[in-house]
């Protein structure tokens, strides 16, 4: 990777809910970028395991599954159901299915396998070498783009994210606890963060934002305000 600004990507990590991808799909918007959420990649590779009886602590089931099934992130067309991304896991439409709660409470489980990262860090650099990128994630300034331009780190809350998360689910399913969603919120982050490989973790050069009480559009507006972006506006000053 390079700094050169037509291939470069953009590495936003954090914790879960935390309003990473939100602001990452609108710094993409706002760039013409794409947005890789790599989020997605893991929990597919979840619901294929859910789907396929395979028990997600079986290692090396669980990552024959990773490095075999096809996996295709898509842009939404106009399905027009309020999604970022279409996510395809053996051509069929996992969209929703990768965000119910089944998956939640076991993603971290699979995603800490060594094999299940090795596999899809290998994808997600794939596309980030195509440039013009934003990676949203857990491990992206540390792990998969170490060399990234820009890192940032988005955090908020655990209360502040539990309630974006609950009015996120009750308004797609009308059906949400907000207690369930920040039990296993903590639970993931712990899980994430305490794990033997790419633990969840801010790079020593990612600008920590805080985005707790904060409105999206505030977030993006003062990202496009960090000096990396003066900078590239105006090379050679
Ligand atoms: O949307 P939310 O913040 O709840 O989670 P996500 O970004 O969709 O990620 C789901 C899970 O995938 C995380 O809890 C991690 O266990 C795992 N993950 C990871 O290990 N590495 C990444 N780069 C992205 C996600």
């Amino acid at each position: 990777m390079t700094s050169n600004e037509f291939v470069e990507a953009i590495a936003i990590d954090g914790p879960a809910a935390s309003g990473k991808t939100t602001v990452g799909q609108m710094l993409a918007d706002r760039l013409g970028y794409l947005l890789l959420d790599t989020g997605s990649m893991y929990r597919a590779v979840t619901w294929a395991v859910l789907r396929g009886g395979v028990s997600p602590a079986d290692e090396r089931a669980v990552t024959e599954l990773a490095k075999t099934i096809q996996l295709d992130i898509e842009p939404p067309g106009n399905v027009g159901d309020g999604r970022l991304y279409t996510v395809l896991v053996d051509g069929h439409d996992v969209t929703w299915q990768i965000r119910s709660s089944e998956v939640d409470v076991n993603v971290s489980q699979v995603s800490a396998f060594k094999g299940v990262r090795h596999e899809l860090v290998k994808r997600q650099r794939a596309i980030a070498d195509r440039g013009s990128v934003v990676v949203v994630g857990r491990d992206i300034g540390t792990v998969v783009l170490p060399d990234a331009p820009l890192k940032l780190y988005i955090v908020a809350s655990p209360e502040e994210r539990a309630r974006r998360r609950w009015a996120e689910t009750m308004d797609r399913t009308g059906d949400a606890s907000y207690d369930r969603i920040l039990d296993d919120m903590i639970r993931r982050d712990q899980y994430d963060g305490h794990r033997e490989h790419s633990p969840m973790r801010p790079a020593d050069d990612s600008i920590i934002i805080d985005t707790t009480d904060r409105q999206p559009e505030s977030v993006v507006s003062s990202i496009l305000a960090l000096d990396y972006f003066k900078k590239r506006e105006a090379p050679g000053q």
